[in-house]
C-alpha cells in the first residue's frame, strides 16, 4: 500500500497499474458477498446470470472513472463516522442559503459552529410543482436547475471538504417523480420500463393489499395506490401519487440505482442518505416493510460502494420501531449493510421525557439503542425536516403514552408549554408532531435563560453525548421559529411538514456572537458541545451510552467510555432542581459544560438542566 503523501494527486499523478491493482483486490474480496446477496434476492430471476454480469460492469466502470483527487480521499479517512468530533447539520439547500454557490459562502458560518458532516436535502431535478421537498426526483444525475449545477454541486464538495466538512446527500431509491424520463416511456407503453414499476391491474387486487399496509400520508395522500390509464392500472405510489414506486424485483432497477449511487459518489459526495428505504421490496400478504430482501439489497450495494467509492457510506432512513431500525446495520460484521442509522426512537423518547418530566422513556430507548451491532453507528438528532412519529415508541411506551404525547405537543394539554401541530388522524394511531424544535419546547421570548431555552439546550445537550454523530436541523443553533403563517408564507404547502422548514434567518443569525441573545446563547453552547466531544476520547462513537442507576425519576443518566476517560451525563428532564448520583468510581466530578467542581457523590442539577461529568482527575 503506497502511503497517502505519494498519491497527492497535485504533486504526482496516481500511479495506475498501483490503482488497479487495489481495485481488483477490492473486486476479488468484495464482489463475491455483493453477488451472494444479489442471487438471494435474484437467483429464480430467469436472467440472473446476465444481470449479474452487467451489474459486475457498471461497477468497474464507475470505479475507473472515479477521479484521482476521490481516491486519495477513500484511503485516507478511514472509519472517519466513528470520530467523536464529528457533528452534523442538515438543510434544505435553498431555504438554507438560497443555491449551491451561494452555500459555499455559508461553508464558514458551519465551520463556526463544528459541522464537519452537511446532510443536504434532495437537490436533484425534480418534478415541476409540488415535489415532496424534492423527494419527487426527475433525474438522479442532474441538479436541479434552480439549486444550480453539476459543477456548483462538484465546486461545493470540493470546498467542503477543504474546508473540513463531508458531504452527504438523498438518494431517494424507492421512487421516482412520475415525470422522470422512465415513467415517461414507461407511460408511452413502453415494456421496458413499465418493469421499473409496480402495476396492479384490478381494484381488488388493490383493496387486499391495502388491508396490510400502512398509509404514510392519510390526509394529503391517503392510498398507496394511483390509477392511470396508460399504465393499465393502479401505480404503486406509497407516498404521494406523483412518486412512483421502483419494482426492484426487476434487477434492470438494481442496477440502474446502482449506477445512480456510483455517479453521485463520484461527484465528491461522502455519504448517500437511503430514502424510504424500508419500502424496497414488496410481497402479498405482508406489510411490505423492511422484508428480508430489502436487506439483500442494501448488503449488496454497501459491497459494492466499498468497491468502487470505498470512502463512501450509507445512512438509513428507516422510521421504524427500533428493533427493526437496528436491523439496517446488517445481520453480521461480515455482512454489514448500512453504516449509520437515525436513531429515531431515541430522538421521539427524548420529546416524551420532556413532555412527562420522566427519564424513564428516554432511558429505555438508551438502553435498546445500545444494543445494537458494534460496527454501527446512529445518527442522533432532535428535529429534521419530517414528522415527529410516536408510534416509532412501541413497544416501549403504550398507545396510550404516544397519544398524551401527541396531545401534549399539538398544545391540547392544559400545561403543554408546546406550540406545535398534529399531523395526520388514522383511527387507532396517535397522530404525529411538526413543528421547529424552538415551538416545541415553548420559545415566546427571546430570553437565553428561560425553561424553553433551557429544555431545546436539553435536548442538544443529550443528543450530542450520545453515541454517534449529532445532526442539527437548519435553524436549530439560533432557536429560529417556524415560519409565518400559512397565509403569510410566500410559499404555502398544503403537508403540515413544512411547518418546520423555515427560511434560513440570517440577521438572526448575526447575532451568535452575542451571549445575551437566545439565538447567541444557543448557538455558543451547540459549538461548546461540538469542541468537547472533539477533544474527550470517551465520545467515540464505539463508545455506547450505558444507562447509569439514577435516583430522581426526571434523571437521565449514561455512561460513555471506561476509567478515567469515562464521561457521565446527567440531564434533568424537570423544571424541579434535583441531585444527581455520580456513577463513576473518583473522588467527586468536573463538569465539562460548566467547569464547576463537586467533592460529593451527587451532583445538583437546576431546571432541565445537563451536566457531561468526568471523575476528578
Ligand atoms: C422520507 C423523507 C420524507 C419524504 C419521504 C418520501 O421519509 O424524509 O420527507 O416525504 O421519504 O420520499
Amino acid at each position: 500500500m503506497t502511503g497517502a503523501a505519494e498519491l497527492d494527486p497535485k504533486q504526482t499523478p496516481v500511479v495506475p497499474e498501483l490503482d488497479r491493482l487495489e481495485l481488483s483486490d477490492r473486486f476479488a474480496s468484495l464482489w463475491p458477498v455483493a453477488e451472494a446477496c444479489l442471487r438471494r434476492v435474484y437467483g429464480s430471476h430467469p436472467d440472473c446470470e446476465a444481470w449479474l454480469q452487467r451489474i459486475a460492469e457498471v461497477v468497474r466502470e464507475l470505479a475507473e472513472a472515479r477521479s484521482p483527487d476521490l481516491r486519495l480521499r477513500d484511503r485516507t479517512r478511514a472509519q472517519w463516522w466513528t470520530g467523536g468530533d464529528v457533528v452534523g447539520y442538515s438543510a434544505y439547500v435553498d431555504r438554507f442559503a438560497g443555491d449551491l454557490r451561494r452555500l459555499q459562502d455559508r461553508l464558514g458560518y458551519l465551520k463556526e459552529l463544528g459541522v464537519s458532516y452537511l446532510h443536504l436535502l434532495p437537490l436533484f431535478k425534480a418534478r415541476e410543482g409540488e415535489s415532496d421537498g424534492g423527494f419527487a426526483v426527475s433525474d438522479f444525475g442532474l441538479v436541479e436547475p434552480r439549486l444550480g449545477t453539476n459543477a456548483d454541486l462538484q465546486a461545493l464538495a470540493r470546498g467542503a471538504h477543504a474546508a473540513g466538512i463531508g458531504l452527504v446527500l438523498d438518494l431517494v431509491c424507492n421512487h421516482t417523480s412520475d415525470d422522470h424520463a422512465w415513467a415517461e416511456a414507461a407511460r408511452d407503453g413502453d415494456q421496458t420500463f413499465k418493469d421499473y414499476y409496480i402495476v396492479l391491474p384490478d381494484a381488488a387486487a388493490v383493496a387486499e393489499y391495502e388491508t396490510r399496509l400502512i398509509d404514510v400520508f392519510p390526509d394529503v395522500a391517503p392510498g398507496n395506490f394511483t390509477y392511470c390509464e396508460e399504465m393499465g392500472g393502479w401505480v404503486w405510489t406509497t407516498f404521494y401519487p406523483y412518486q412512483w414506486d421502483l419494482n426492484y424485483a426487476n434487477p434492470a432497477v438494481f442496477c440502474e440505482m446502482t449506477a445512480a449511487m456510483l455517479r453521485l459518489a463520484n461527484l465528491g459526495v461522502d455519504g448517500l442518505r437511503m430514502d424510504s428505504a424500508p419500502f424496497l421490496w414488496k410481497r402479498e400478504g405482508t406489510d411490505c416493510r423492511n422484508l428480508p430482501e430489502v436487506h439483500g439489497l442494501l448488503a449488496a450495494w454497501r459491497a459494492l460502494l466499498a468497491i468502487a467509492a470505498p470512502g463512501v457510506i450509507l445512512k438509513a432512513e428507516a422510521i421504524e420501531r427500533i428493533e427493526d431500525v437496528k436491523s439496517y446495520f446488517g445481520e453480521a460484521a461480515a455482512l454489514p449493510e448500512c453504516h449509520l442509522a437515525y436513531n429515531n426512537g431515541v430522538m421521539t423518547a427524548l420529546w416524551a421525557s420532556l413532555a412527562s418530566g420522566e427519564a424513564e422513556p428516554a432511558r429505555r430507548l438508551v438502553k435498546a439503542a445500545g444494543r445494537k451491532p458494534d460496527w454501527g453507528v446512529w445518527v442522533n438528532y432532535v428535529r429534521c425536516h419530517d414528522d415527529i412519529i410516536w408510534s416509532a415508541l412501541g413497544p416501549y411506551l403504550s398507545v396510550e403514552g404516544q397519544a398524551r404525547c401527541s396531545a401534549f405537543y399539538a398544545g391540547q394539554v392544559s400545561g403543554s408549554f408546546s406550540e406545535g401541530a398534529a399531523f395526520q388522524a388514522v383511527a387507532g394511531v396517535p397522530s404525529s408532531t411538526n413543528g421547529m424544535t424552538a415551538a416545541l419546547v415553548g420559545v415566546g421570548d427571546d430570553d437565553p435563560d428561560s425553561l424553553a431555552a433551557r429544555r431545546l439546550l436539553l435536548l442538544y445537550a443529550v443528543s450530542f453525548a450520545l453515541d454517534g454523530i449529532p445532526v442539527i436541523w437548519m435553524g436549530d443553533e439560533i432557536a429560529l421559529r417556524d415560519p409565518p403563517a400559512a397565509e403569510d408564507d410566500p410559499e404555502p404547502h398544503s403537508d403540515g411538514r413544512w411547518l418546520q422548514r423555515p427560511q434560513m434567518d440570517w440577521a438572526r443569525a448575526d447575532l451568535r456572537g452575542d451571549p445575551r441573545t437566545l439565538a447567541g446563547h444557543v448557538f455558543r453552547k451547540l459549538a461548546l458541545f461540538a469542541r468537547i466531544r472533539a477533544r474527550e476520547a470517551a465520545f467515540d462513537a464505539r463508545n455506547v451510552a450505558r444507562p447509569a442507576k439514577a435516583d430522581p425519576p426526571s434523571v437521565l443518566s449514561f455512561v460513555r467510555g471506561e476509567g478515567a476517560q469515562s464521561v457521565q451525563c446527567v440531564a434533568n428532564f424537570s423544571d424541579a432542581p434535583c441531585l444527581a448520583r455520580l456513577a463513576m468510581d473518583a473522588h467527586g466530578w468536573f463538569d465539562l459544560l460548566t467547569q464547576e467542581v463537586g467533592t460529593a457523590d451527587d451532583a445538583p442539577l437546576g431546571p432541565y438542566q445537563v451536566r457531561w461529568l468526568v471523575g476528578q482527575r
